[in-house]
C-alpha cells in the first residue's frame, strides 16, 4: 500500500443498514459487509468508509450514537468488526470509520447524566443547557432551528432547561468548550485507531464550536445543512482548533491514516480552510453534489476546487452521491437520460485529479426511490416537518444483489425498506460480467484510471458550449452536457472508455469519452 494512498484513492461509502444483511433481520450487518470484500476488491476500490454502526437508538440511522466503544447489536459485535476489518486489509482495502463528534445520542451515558444531575452540573456543561425563563417558558433562548425542521431546542423532562440540538431532539449537541468532551473524543480516535481503522470521516465537521453567547442568527433561524451559509452554528474559526489537536494523535500511528471532513462552507476558500496542513486531509466536495448537469457550473467548481486545495496542498475529494442526498441518476432527470448522465459525471470525476468516493449502489445505476410509503420512512426530517421533506429514505434502500428472493439478495428476509420495481434487472447478478451495464462500466473506469493516473488538469477547446473537454496528463477527456450529440473532431487517440456509442465520431447527449494521450 502506497504513501500518500489518499490522494487518489476511490473510496467507496457502505451504509451498513442498507448493503448486506446476513443474519436475516432486515437490516444490514458487519458480516454481510465482510462477505461482499470481494465485490468491493474487484471493483477495484482502494477504501471504505463505513457509516456509523456504534450502539445507537437508530433514531438518526446511527447518526445518534449512544456508545462510541460498541457496536450496536444490530449490526453484530466487536469481534464482526475485527473481523471484517480483517478481510478488507487482506484485500488491500483500507477502513475508514464515521465519527459523530457534534451530538451524541439522548441515550449515552452522559446526556442520561446529565438530565439526572441538574441544572448547574458538571454533567449539564457537557451539553447546552439553558434556563427556562418562567416569563416565556415557551421560547427557546435563540431561534435556531433544527436542520431536520422544528426549533433546535427542547425542553428537559421537569420543564426546567432547555437542552441544544441542531439536529433531532435525540441528538443534543456536545459542549465543545467543555475540556472534558476534547479528552473523550482522543480516547475515542485511539479506541478506534488501536483497533487498526484507518481513518475517520468527521461527520458535521463544520458545527461543533458555536458562537460565544450563542447568538440568533439573521432571519427566522433557519439553516439548511447543504447548501449552508457560516451561522452562528456552523463554520466558526473555533473548529480549527479542535482538528489541530486531532491531527498529531492521528501521527502517532503509522500507515498514513487521515481524516476526512464533512463541512459544508459557502465557498470552496473555506472549505480549503480544513484542509491545513496541521488539520484534516480530505473534505468532501458538495459542489457538484448541488450543481445542476450542465458544463459552466461543473467547470466553476472543478476550478475553485483545484486552486484552492493546491493552496493548502491538499487533494480534491470529489463526490455526486451519499447517503444525505438524492441519487445522482434521479438529479439528472432518471430514466435512461438520467442514467446516462450520471455515467458521464461519474466518468468526469474519474478523470479529475484527486479522490473519488462512490456511494454504494451508484454502481449499479440506482435511482433514488421518491415513492416510498410513508409508514415505512424513517428519517427524522419526514416527521420533524410532518412530512412535508420526504427526507432521504429514497437513497438508502437495500442494495440489490441478486435478481430473486425476498430482498434481492440483501438478505433471505425483506430489508428494512422496500426495493421497487425494476431493481432486478439493476442487481449485481443482473449487470455482473454483462458488457454495458453500469457495474462493468465502473469496473473498467476505475481499472482505467489506475492504469492511467491524473497529474493535472489543463482545460482544452471544446467542441460546444455544452461540452468540457480537459487533459489530466493521462487522458483526455470530453464530456457532452448537452441535448446534442457533438463532433469529436479534432480529438484523436485510442478510446479508451466511452459511456455511451460514438456513432459517426459524435459523442451523444449525455456523455462522455476518454482518449489515450
Ligand atoms: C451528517 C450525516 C447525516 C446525519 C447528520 C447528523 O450530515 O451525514 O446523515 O443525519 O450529520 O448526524
Amino acid at each position: 500500500m502506497s504513501d500518500n494512498w489518499w490522494r487518489e484513492a476511490v473510496i467507496y461509502q457502505v451504509y451498513p443498514r442498507s448493503f448486506a444483511d446476513a443474519n436475516g433481520d432486515g437490516m444490514g450487518d458487519l458480516a454481510g459487509i465482510r462477505s461482499r470484500i470481494p465485490y468491493l476488491s474487484a471493483l477495484g476500490v482502494d477504501a471504505i468508509w463505513l457509516s456509523p454502526f456504534y450502539a445507537s437508538p437508530q433514531k438518526d440511522a446511527g447518526y445518534d450514537v449512544a456508545d462510541y466503544r460498541a457496536i450496536d447489536p444490530r449490526f453484530g459485535t466487536l469481534d464482526d468488526f475485527d473481523a471484517m476489518l480483517e478481510a478488507a486489509h487482506e484485500a488491500g482495502i483500507r477502513l475508514i470509520v464515521d465519527l459523530v463528534p457534534n451530538h451524541s445520542s439522548s441515550e449515552h451515558e452522559w446526556f442520561k447524566a446529565a438530565l439526572a444531575a441538574g441544572p448547574g452540573s458538571a454533567e449539564r456543561d457537557r451539553y447546552h443547557f439553558r434556563d427556562v425563563d418562567p416569563a416565556k417558558p415557551e421560547t427557546p433562548p435563540n431561534n435556531w432551528q433544527s436542520v431536520f425542521g422544528g426549533p433546535a431546542w427542547t425542553r428537559t423532562p421537569d420543564g426546567k432547561q432547555w437542552y441544544l440540538h441542531l439536529f433531532d431532539s435525540s441528538q443534543p449537541d456536545l459542549n465543545w468548550d467543555n475540556p472534558e468532551v476534547h479528552a473523550e473524543f482522543q480516547s475515542i480516535l485511539r479506541f478506534w485507531l488501536d483497533r487498526g481503522v484507518d481513518g475517520f470521516r468527521i461527520d458535521v465537521a463544520h458545527g461543533m464550536v458555536k458562537a460565544e453567547g450563542l447568538p440568533d442568527t439573521g432571519g427566522d433561524g433557519t439553516i439548511e445543512m447543504i447548501g449552508t451559509t457560516r451561522s452562528p452554528f456552523f463554520d466558526q474559526d473555533g473548529v480549527h482548533d479542535i482538528y489541530r489537536t486531532w491531527r498529531p494523535v492521528i501521527e502517532e500511528y503509522d500507515g498514513d491514516r487521515i481524516f476526512v471532513a464533512e463541512a459544508w462552507t459557502d465557498s470552496a476558500e473555506r472549505r480549503a480552510l480544513y484542509l491545513r496542513p496541521d488539520e484534516l486531509h480530505q473534505a468532501f466536495n458538495f459542489d457538484l453534489v448541488l450543481a445542476p448537469f450542465k458544463a459552466v457550473d461543473f467547470r466553476k467548481a472543478i476550478d475553485a476546487e483545484i486552486a484552492n486545495n493546491a493552496g493548502v496542498g491538499a487533494p480534491c475529494t470529489w463526490v455526486l452521491s451519499n447517503h444525505d442526498v438524492q441519487r445522482h441518476v434521479t438529479r439528472y432527470g432518471d430514466g435512461p437520460i438520467g442514467l446516462a448522465r450520471a455515467k458521464a459525471a461519474t466518468q468526469l470525476l474519474l478523470a479529475l485529479p484527486g479522490v473519488v468516493y462512490v456511494y454504494q449502489g451508484e454502481e449499479l445505476g440506482l435511482n433514488e426511490v421518491l415513492d416510498l410509503p410513508d409508514e415505512v420512512r424513517e428519517d427524522p426530517t419526514f416527521f420533524r416537518t410532518n412530512g412535508e421533506q420526504i427526507g432521504r429514505d429514497g437513497c438508502r434502500v437495500p442494495i440489490p444483489w441478486k435478481t430473486e428472493g425476498p430482498s434481492l439478495g440483501f438478505g433471505d428476509a425483506a430489508g428494512w425498506l422496500p426495493q421497487p420495481e425494476g431493481w432486478s434487472e439493476k442487481s449485481v447478478e443482473a449487470e455482473d460480467g454483462v458488457a454495458g451495464s453500469t457495474l462493468e462500466f465502473y469496473r473498467q473506469a476505475i481499472a482505467l484510471r489506475k492504469a492511467h493516473k491524473a497529474s493535472g488538469l489543463t482545460w482544452l477547446d471544446e467542441p460546444s458550449a455544452d461540452t468540457l473537454a480537459f487533459d489530466n496528463g493521462a487522458v483526455v477527456c470530453v464530456v457532452n452536457f448537452g441535448d446534442e450529440p457533438v463532433s469529436l473532431d479534432g480529438f484523436d487517440g485510442e478510446v479508451l472508455l466511452a459511456s455511451a456509442d460514438l456513432a459517426e465520431g459524435r459523442l451523444p447527449a449525455g456523455s462522455a469519452v476518454w482518449f489515450a494521450k
